[in-house]
């Protein structure tokens, strides 16, 4: 982003344009019912920048980043009466072939760094302060494989804004000014069939992704009746203006359990063009045309949460305790 100098370390904390990093740990957890977890929750929530801090400083090169989002229910909680205002859960969609679940997360933390046991550091802390007022529902260590390429061979996150364009996609503005400079986060993981993807062949491999494997050039089909994952995941507005999430899939996997995946994670600063992009995806365009990267590649989470700016964090927490 303009004006930042990542060579500037430890990261703030809820940096939603931090760069994109070797290792990540996504993180979801549940806060339990009781007021004394909310309590908890929010101590832990208030202090993230200065353990972001205690663990990025001891490698400085590590380029340690961290950010919290929070889901609608928890942010009920937290602050009702004030929140986002696309912020609600996760809406399941339903397709013709394939559906996409909406499963349970009042917190995701994304951690990212350039070495995994910064990530693991991280998180073994976090966790342990955090103690038994939550319960962990996922956990996925994930890793950047050759060339930023997904499990199933593509390059993935190439279309991704840079610049100014960035913060324009991925930051809420003045149409929500209490929020500015938050951002939706949506997270999807999903487990891939790579027998079948193996057996499918090079050139239909490029047609259902919209790029080529080897060069990642960008294949146009806007004429062709079944368009790519990448067409359907280009969202425009009537007046033609084009509308950009910013991407950090990680794959994960563990080879001797079958398990190979890609941990979907997409920050916008609308929540309707992540779920335009999914209705697309699932739903067709037109309808019963849906993106054939879904035959090989199913969702088994669907969450999304709110990351405010570090100094809108700090606020909800003491309003909470303030309240509390
Ligand atoms: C199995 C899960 C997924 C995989 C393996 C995957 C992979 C890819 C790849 C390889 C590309 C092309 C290169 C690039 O621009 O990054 C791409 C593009 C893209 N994907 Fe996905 N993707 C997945 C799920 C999703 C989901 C769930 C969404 C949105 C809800 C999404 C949104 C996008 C967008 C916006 C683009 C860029 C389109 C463009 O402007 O060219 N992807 N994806």
């Amino acid at each position: 982003m303009s004006g930042k100098n990542w060579d500037r370390v430890p990261i703030d904390a809820q940096s939603i344009d931090a760069p994109l990093s070797l290792a990540a740990v996504f993180l979801v957890v549940t806060v339990n019912a009781d007021k004394a977890a909310l309590a908890k929750v929010a101590s832990v929530l208030g202090g993230l920048d200065d353990l972001v801090k205690n663990v990025g400083f001891r490698d400085l090169s590590g380029r340690l980043s961290c950010i919290a989002g929070i889901g609608a229910d928890l942010w009920n909680r937290l602050s009702p009466g004030r929140r986002p205002r696309e912020l609600k859960p996760f809406a399941p969609v339903k397709g013709p072939v394939h559906s996409a679940p909406s499963t349970a997360g009042d917190l995701l933390f994304h951690i990212r760094a350039e070495r995994s046991d910064m990530c693991f550091e991280f998180e073994r802390i976090l966790l342990d302060s955090l103690g038994g007022s939550i319960t962990v529902v996922d956990e996925v260590s994930g890793f950047r494989y050759f060339d930023a390429r997904d499990l199933l061979g593509f390059v993935d996150g190439t279309a991704n804004p840079t610049g100014l364009d960035l913060p324009a996609a991925a930051l809420v503005g003045d149409e929500d000014a209490d929020f500015a400079g938050g951002s939706y986060v949506v997270v999807q993981k999903y487990l891939h069939d790579m027998r079948a993807w193996a057996k499918t062949p090079t050139h239909v491999q490029e047609e259902i992704i919209g790029r080529t494997k080897i060069d990642n050039i960008e294949i146009d089909d806007d004429d062709k009746p079944r368009k790519s994952h990448k067409s359907l995941a280009t969202i425009e507005d009537d007046a033609g203006n084009e509308y950009d999430i910013l991407r950090d899939n990680m794959p994960f996997g563990r080879p001797g359990q079958n398990e190979y995946g890609t941990y979907f994670i997409g920050y916008s600063r609308y929540l309707w063009v992540i779920e335009k992009m999914l209705q697309r995806m699932y739903v067709g365009e037109p309808a019963g045309a849906y993106d054939r990267l879904l035959d090989f590649s199913t969702p088994h989470t669907g969450t999304t949460f709110f990351a405010p700016t570090r100094p809108a964090l700090q606020d909800l927490v003491q309003q909470s305790s303030a309240a509390g």
